[in-house]
């Protein structure tokens, strides 16, 4: 299948390339590298063996998408591109319903005229707001709580009208839970700009010894160790999911919205363990104050995604670890 991955060379993105690429599908990107670099190309050429077509766009540029899906002979699209700093969606929100929601409709608009109704969509676990019970289940009340949450449900919304408007569009909403990990060969891989807001790249260059140490926020929410729990989910295993997604298409028109998580919740101690046994020291860290706007816990209800798309997260936190540590060992300390 010929395949335009928007956003394909950011973290999901590219990890996606390959999995699609190596299962003989042809991946087509499509970026503007607002939050990605363009030596991605180079690495995931070293992956596949292989160069892969790349167009440099904005996706609300809907004439260049357009172009794309015709010179390509594109028959689906993942929307990968988006912003997702929550904290910057805070502060600048047109930004972010402008990138996000105007970019998707605009993608949409493109589809359209050239008449593709194959769409996967990178929605999120955040959409579901403050838990009224766990783990979240797809039928979970959705109340996102900032302004890049309600990006993504506002996305679903229209893509749900979409299917509704003509039933042959074939829609995937694919709620991620927290995606962490690398590829293996220790090429690719997720390496914010400025200081990570998230625990996983911030606990990787505590290891490499870029920042002095890990602030644990919170250590008495009510949870096995007082510290908050989330569901980390492979990075490997979520793009693995969109091609599951894709098959699952196929045969299956209309509106779908999955969740792609373990189920397993880990806590901050959790997955710091994890890294440590991994570098075989301790991570320099100190017990803070809650971050505000911070749940306690939550994780997913997967098994909507096991019985639709016969998909299941499978890797462990310690390759979740490991495959960290290569890319900061492979990559990210010769790029810096
Ligand atoms: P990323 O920033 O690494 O990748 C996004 C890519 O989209 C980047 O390469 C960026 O340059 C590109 N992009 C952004 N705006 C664009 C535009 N207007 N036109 C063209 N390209 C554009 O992020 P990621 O972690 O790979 O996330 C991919 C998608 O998954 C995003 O939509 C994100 O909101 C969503 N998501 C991510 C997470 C997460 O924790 N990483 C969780 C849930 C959902
Ligand atoms: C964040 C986003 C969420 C997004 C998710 C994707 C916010 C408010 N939410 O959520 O929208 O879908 O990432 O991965 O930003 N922690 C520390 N020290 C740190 C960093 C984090 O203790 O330096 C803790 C947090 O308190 C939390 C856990 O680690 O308990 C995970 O945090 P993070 O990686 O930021 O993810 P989320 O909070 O789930």
């Amino acid at each position: 299948m010929n395949i335009l991955l928007t956003g394909g060379a950011g973290y999901i993105g590219s990890h996606t390339t390959v999995v699609l690429s190596q299962a003989g599908h042809n991946v087509v990107i499509l970026d503007n590298f607002c939050n990605s670099q363009k030596s991605v190309l180079d690495r995931l050429q070293s992956i596949l063996g292989k160069a892969l077509p790349y167009v440099e766009a904005d996706v609300l540029d809907a004439a260049a998408v357009e172009k794309a899906l015709r010179d390509y002979q594109i028959e689906a699209v993942i929307h990968f591109a988006g912003l997702k700093a929550v904290g910057e969606s805070v502060e600048n929100p047109l930004k972010y319903y402008a990138n996000n929601v105007q970019g998707s409709i605009s993608v949409l608009q493109a589809m359209k005229a050239v008449g593709i109704k194959t769409f996967v969509f990178s929605s999120s676990a955040t959409v579901y707001g403050d838990p009224q019970y766990l783990p979240y289940d797809e039928k979970h009340p959705t109340k996102p709580m900032n302004p890049y949450g309600w990006t993504k449900l506002q996305v679903e919304e229209i893509l749900h009208d979409v299917s509704i408007s003509d039933p042959q569009w074939k829609v995937a909403c694919l709620r991620y839970f927290n995606p962490v990990g690398a590829h293996e060969s220790g090429l690719i891989g997720e390496n914010p700009s400025g200081i990570p807001n998230n625990l996983m790249p911030f606990v990787a260059r505590v290891a490499t010894g870029h920042l002095p140490k890990l602030n644990v926020f919170g250590n008495d929410y009510d949870t096995k160790d007082g510290t908050g729990e989330r569901d980390y989910i492979h990075v490997m295993d979520l793009a693995e999911g969109h091609m599951a997604a894709l098959t699952y298409l196929e045969n299956h028109p209309g509106w779908h919205a999955i969740n792609l998580g373990t189920g397993i919740p880990v806590s901050v101690l959790d997955l710091v363990g994890a890294f440590e046994k991994v570098i075989g020291r301790e991570i320099p860290k100190a017990f803070a104050a809650r971050r505000t706007g911070d749940l306690p816990v939550y994780y997913a209800q997967p098994e909507r995604a096991k019985a639709l798309l016969n998909w299941a997260a499978k890797r462990s936190l310690d390759e979740i670890a490991a495959s960290t540590w290569k890319w900061q060992q492979t990559t990210v300390k010769t790029e810096r």
